[in-house]
């Protein structure tokens, strides 16, 4: 995604857009995924390997994230960085508390869904509107469809 994003082409015809999303539904069919495993009983083991994958999405998602806002000079890619973080956080203690087979009484993936999503509304929708519409290219763009 990082070498995609250079590519001005991509950004153009709406393709990082595109993938940005693709990865947002990967994040959010996973944590769906550790719930309906919750709620039918899966082992610790199964949940903890769910987990895993909720992870490391999350992990590569921000990481890319955040490196396209620092290459767009996007000026609240700390802000955002900071809540990918508590983020994680969250997602790290339920990781723990499942692998302990603590999954009934601490951990609610409904919760993690409804906090990524509040990410995604809260900070995502913001960036990414102000990135597609805030680029010296965009606006050369406009002029010359004008
Ligand atoms: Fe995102
Ligand atoms: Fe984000």
């Amino acid at each position: 995604m990082d070498q995609a994003r250079g590519i001005q082409a991509l950004s153009d015809c709406g393709a990082i857009q595109a993938a940005l999303e693709t990865e947002h539904e990967a994040i959010e069919n996973a944590l769906t995924v550790l719930g309906h495993a919750m709620l039918s009983g899966a082992s610790p083991k199964v949940l903890t390997q769910i987990m895993d994958m909720v992870l490391d999405f999350c992990e590569a998602h921000f990481q890319s994230e955040e490196q396209g806002f620092r290459d767009s000079g996007y000026a609240d890619v700390e802000l955002h960085a900071c809540d990918h973080a508590r983020l994680l956080s969250e997602l790290r203690v339920a990781r723990a508390a499942i692998s302990a087979g603590q999954t009934d009484a601490t951990i609610d993936a409904s919760v993690l869904l409804n906090c990524f999503h509040d990410h995604v509304a809260s900070f995502d929708e913001i960036a990414h509107a102000q990135l597609r519409g805030g680029t010296e290219h965009d606006r050369e763009n406009l002029a010359a469809m004008r």
